[in-house]
């Protein structure tokens, strides 16, 4: 695992773009993996930038989200459809049918499990970029998931659904269930970059870097992925052995 530490969100969103950049020019037809939720916002705005100002194009790149809520609409103001398209696709040139976000909004949703783990097994992801959730989940694999997990059905814990509550009217808004890639998905990436900004997050990287490889603990299996940059702010990073 390589961990690079910035000074700030500022500094944290420019590195992981160099990153993202780097897998861009060498392959214009890469295939991104994306994550929605506050961290990765900073890199998706440096995504933007460049393409007003450099052109970098993304016609050929083809994009796969994390995961979306169960039982709210696509067109609800916090589907994760909904983010990822404010937030970037629609400043940036991909072409909408190369943009694959789970389907949380129909009735058979074991059929919408199924349809995206078959469109991720007939590819590989160059880069799959991660948040962290403050107890460590990735995606929305929660404490306890299994590392065999693929695409599925997850009930939400309370702590998560309390962290995004600030996004809706009330906790009771806050949809109780997600459709999400599973751990062995995200591990099928070529490269992952984990970004992670906050003290709130401090525990999850240490507990994901120095901490035992455990299902209770699910960013923890990266320790396994032979390619992984880590992208923290001083904060997040502040209980880190090497930090201190
Ligand atoms: C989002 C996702 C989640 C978030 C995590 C951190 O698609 O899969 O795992 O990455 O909850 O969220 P933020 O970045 O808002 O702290």
């Amino acid at each position: 695992m390589k961990i690079i530490v910035t000074k700030d969100y500022q500094e944290l969103s420019k590195e992981a773009f160099k990153v993202l950049k780097t897998v861009l020019d060498n392959n214009p037809q890469a295939v991104l993996g994306l994550a929605t939720g506050s961290s990765p916002i900073g890199l998706y705005q440096a995504m933007i930038e460049d393409h007003k100002n450099h052109q970098t194009s993304y016609q050929d790149v083809v994009t796969f989200n994390l995961d979306e809520y169960v039982g709210i609409s696509k067109d609800h103001s916090q589907s994760y459809y909904t983010f990822m398209h404010e937030k970037l696709f629609n400043f940036i040139d991909i072409k909408p049918e190369n943009i694959n976000i789970p389907s949380g909004a129909t009735k058979d949703l074991q059929q919408a499990c199924i349809d995206y783990n078959e469109k991720l097994s007939n590819t590989q992801i160059d880069i799959q970029v991660l948040g962290i959730g403050s107890n460590a989940h990735i995606g929305f694999n929660e404490p306890g998931t299994s590392f065999e997990s693929e695409t599925h059905i997850v009930e939400l814990k309370e702590k998560t659904r309390l962290d995004n509550q600030r996004f809706f009217d009330s906790l009771d808004d806050v949809p109780s269930k997600a459709i999400t890639m599973g751990i062995k998905n995200i591990m099928h990436a070529k490269q992952i970059l984990l970004l992670a900004y906050g003290k709130n997050k401090a525990q999850a990287i240490k507990d994901m870097v120095e901490g035992a490889i455990s299902e209770d603990v699910p960013a923890s299996i990266l320790q396994k992925h032979d390619n992984v940059i880590v992208v923290l702010d001083e904060e997040a990073a502040s209980l880190l052995k090497h930090e201190k």
